[in-house]
């Protein structure tokens, strides 16, 4: 095993991502991060549904389209975001439909099982599939067939199902938003990706090579991070994880003049007010033994975030109600929104965790009350 690994890129751009992706190298440094990588290389050959659990990030739709590239599937690689589904479509999305199947369904349409054929089917965050789905999927993945809508003839599937969440599903479970028997059928073998903030020897080599991508893209000289800054990336908190630090990379190239780039160029979130000051290591568990951990990933740590954010979200609240002289519900709705929005660092993912609803929803609010 080396020290180091920066993976080239060998991604197939099949015109099929609904999800963007725009990493063309992995890379991995930290021993944490390249004891992950090797057993994800150990399980990708084998044709198990893999569920993939980490904050948002991570890189779990990253490390899916590894699993792909190297499970020798010909079939393309399909990534569809559950929370971005709208759910009186979403039958007809996953599944397909005949023409003349219902109004508006004017041509026959293959569904996303279909498109994956002889491929892999990514669905990220899976815990928003509405329940009335969950069991339709449960169906397909023990017949291993779907029929179109409209249509009585089923289809013979060969899909490799991976999915990924940000939420423990586990508690999804026990508040009854999560089938049990899906998640047993999903969670063949998990991969749990730390946060950022655990695997520290990541920060710097991952700076590098966001500073070397878009520096290439821009047609610019690399500059070279100063001693200050390389100081500040590997003390900050990085709630957004390893997409939040190319954001701030990206950034800090347009800012930062020819040469250098110093602390005063990284733009970061100031309040780190929800920072951990133990870092906890839930997800080292399942890292070192992925499959025969039977807990999801850092659900503990999940749980623990969750009830500090929630904690914060009520007590905030409690106290612009005191100072107000009266609310309508669509001032309360309006007030829950914003601060659990404020509270999550403007995560729409991790805002809908903590108010118990989809994505879809949130940006259904976010926008209704002009915060997007
Ligand atoms: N090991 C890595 N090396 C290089 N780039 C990475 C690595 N991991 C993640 N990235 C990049 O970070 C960004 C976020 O990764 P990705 O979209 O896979 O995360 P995610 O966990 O699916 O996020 P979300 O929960 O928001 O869906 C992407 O641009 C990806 O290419
Ligand atoms: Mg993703």
């Amino acid at each position: 095993m080396p020290n180091s690994l920066i993976r080239p890129s060998l991604l197939s751009l099949d015109g099929h991502q609904p999800l963007s992706i725009r990493a063309r190298a992995m890379v991995f440094n930290d021993p944490q991060s390249l004891h992950l990588i090797d057993y994800v290389e150990k399980i990708a050959p084998r044709d198990v549904p893999v569920l993939i659990f980490g904050e948002t990030g991570t890189g779990k739709e990253l490390i899916a389209r590894h699993i792909h590239q190297l499970s020798g599937r010909a079939g393309p690689f399909l990534a569809v975001n559950c929370g971005a589904i709208t759910e009186s479509l979403s039958e007809s999305e996953f599944f397909g439909h005949e023409k003349g199947a219902f109004t508006g369904a004017t041509t026959t349409h293959k569904g996303w099982f279909e498109a994956a054929q002889g491929g892999t089917l990514f669905l990220d965050e899976i815990g928003d599939l509405p329940l009335a789905l969950q069991v339709k999927l449960l169906r397909v993945l023990q017949e291993r067939e779907i029929v179109r809508i409209g249509s009585t003839k089923p289809i013979a599937l060969d899909v490799r199902l991976l999915t990924g969440t940000n939420v423990d599903l586990q508690s999804a479970v026990q508040a009854s938003r999560f089938r049990s028997d899906l998640l047993y059928r999903i969670n063949i073998a998990q991969v749990t990706l730390p946060p950022l903030r655990e695997r520290p020897g990541d920060i710097l080599p991952l700076a590098k090579h966001f500073i070397d991508m878009y520096a290439a893209r821009m047609d610019i000289e690399s500059p070279e991070l100063t001693d200050a800054a390389k100081q500040r990336l590997l003390s900050y908190w990085w709630p957004g994880n390893i997409r939040e630090l190319e954001n701030v990379i990206h950034f800090a190239l347009l800012v930062s003049p020819q040469g250098k780039m110093d602390v005063s160029h990284l733009k970061l979130t100031p309040d780190t007010a929800q920072q951990p000051s133990v870092p906890q290591s839930a997800s080292s568990q399942a890292t070192t033994s992925p499959v025969s951990s039977p807990a999801i990933g850092s659900a503990s740590e999940a749980v623990s975030k969750g009830l500090l954010a929630s904690e914060r979200l009520a007590a905030n609240v409690r106290e612009l109600m005191t100072c107000s002289e009266g609310f309508s519900l669509a001032e309360f709705e309006h007030l829950v929104t914003r601060e659990a929005y404020q509270i999550c660092h403007g995560n729409q993912v991790q805002t809908a965790s903590l108010l118990g609803v989809s994505r879809n929803v949130v940006r259904t609010l976010l926008k209704r009350y002009g915060l997007l």
